[in-house]
């Protein structure tokens, strides 16, 4: 496990950091906007927030708390979050409506059909992403097409199906597929909903990472609402192309400006984009190439949202690339918990946050890094376990089996 520092990590260790980037878009009133939007659909429910009290006793740490997404819209990951907040967003932008006066119910109207006739959504995705616009594409009486790179696991290919949504799995890498579905979309005259944004497409990424901040508000209510504290002291965000990330640590920055937790930016090393990007001498992104293989499915992205990537770059305290068997680790961990904490049943991309906590927390060659963050008796933790069990065969092989351990040199 390796990692580098991000402007605010060299900021608490004494250096100035340089300025504070564009969050104008992921504050409060965005995330209310996108809580109201997804409190009309029936199956909105805020996800669980675990408190590992025995755990955080165990590793000599104030608290340590997994917001559990496996329970979203019981989709089991968070990203339906963006999905439906930028489909609605794109709907009501037809129809001339602003968003925080449009509905589910609205949307999926006789007469907003009527103005809308049938939109086509398309994307690429390793799954989750996917599986939500196709989700959320049903659910507004629209259609979804969906891209996925080569290797996608068939359980996440029968999950998308399942919504009615045609999907092809192609030949190349996810950022190769990203680049078919918008020349499909071209062709075809269909509507990308791409979870990452470039040049010239820019609207419907941020809508998707306004429709994340949700997750981020949710936790920091529960938080308060189970310690009396304000916010955490550190938070620990896995990395694909970043929006996720950069949503989550975007709100907290606007939210506690005078005092923003310390984030950790974690990613495969096999697909470690974000990492690579901290190294770039010119604070540019830098893009990763090749089949970026990793059992991090989600994760799996070797080119930076470029948006994301420079609130990362100012606001982040460091950034971790580690080899799969901590993501494996950070499984076995939450599915076999300490005392009376409670499970949570966390798949690959969703555990690795958790995962690398406990490689600073137990492996003594990770004790600069610990001594930076000053993870100790004050800390408040917070991981956000992103996916559930989406590949249930490998997350068994993984936890009853013990596929991917730790080798036996860095025991
Ligand atoms: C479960 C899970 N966690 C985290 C991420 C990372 O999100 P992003 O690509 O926005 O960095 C993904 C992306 O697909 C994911 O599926």
């Amino acid at each position: 496990m390796q990692f580098v520092w991000g402007a605010a990590g060299r900021k608490s260790g004494g250096e100035e950091s340089h300025h504070a980037g564009d969050l104008g878009h992921l504050d409060e009133k965005a995330a209310a906007d996108a809580l109201r939007f997804h409190r009309s659909f029936a199956a909105y429910e805020p996800t669980p927030l675990r408190a590992l009290d025995h755990l955080a006793q165990e590793w000599g740490v104030g608290g340590i708390f997994v917001k559990d997404e496996s329970y979203r819209f019981g989709l089991n990951a968070f990203k339906v979050l963006g999905a439906a907040y930028a489909i609605g967003c794109c709907l009501s932008q037809r129809l001339g409506i602003p968003i925080d006066e449009a509905s589910f119910e609205l949307l999926r109207s006789a007469e907003a059909k009527q103005k809308l006739g049938t939109i086509t959504f398309v994307t690429a995705t390793d799954g989750n992403h996917g599986r939500a616009v196709a989700w959320a594409a049903q659910q507004l009486g629209q259609k979804a097409v969906i891209y996925m790179p080569k290797g996608a696991a068939q359980e996440r290919v029968e999950a998308i199906q399942q919504t009615g949504a045609e999907v092809i799995v192609t030949d190349g890498n996810y950022d190769e597929a990203v680049r078919l579905s918008s020349r499909m979309a071209e062709q075809h005259g269909w509507q990308v909903v791409q979870d990452t944004a470039w040049e010239g497409y820019t609207e419907i990424p941020r809508w998707i990472m306004q429709g994340y901040t949700v997750m981020a508000a949710e936790a920091i209510a529960q938080l308060q609402e189970k310690t009396g504290r304000t916010r955490p002291t550190h938070v620990f965000l896995q990395a694909g192309v970043g929006s996720m990330a950069a949503a989550v640590l975007g709100y907290l920055v606007n939210r506690f400006a005078d005092d923003p937790p310390l984030a950790v930016i974690v990613e495969p090393a096999a697909a470690d984009c974000m990492y690579r990007s901290a190294l770039s001498p010119d604070g540019s992104p830098y893009a990763v190439s090749g089949d970026l293989h990793t059992i991090m499915a989600g994760l799996s992205c070797g080119e930076p949202n470029p948006f994301a990537w420079e609130i990362l770059r100012e606001h982040a305290a460091a950034f971790v690339r580690c080899p799969d068997y901590v993501a494996a680790q950070g499984m076995r961990l939450l599915a076999a918990p300490l005392g009376g904490d409670p499970r949570v049943v966390s798949g690959e991309s969703g555990a690795v946050g958790i995962g690398v906590l406990a490689e600073l927390i137990r492996d003594g060659r990770q004790a600069e890094l610990r001594e930076r963050l000053q993870l100790g008796a004050d800390s408040v933790i917070l991981c956000f376990s992103t996916e559930g069990d989406t590949d249930a065969g490998q997350y068994r092989e993984i936890v009853w089996d013990g596929k991917h351990a730790r080798p036996s040199q860095d025991r």
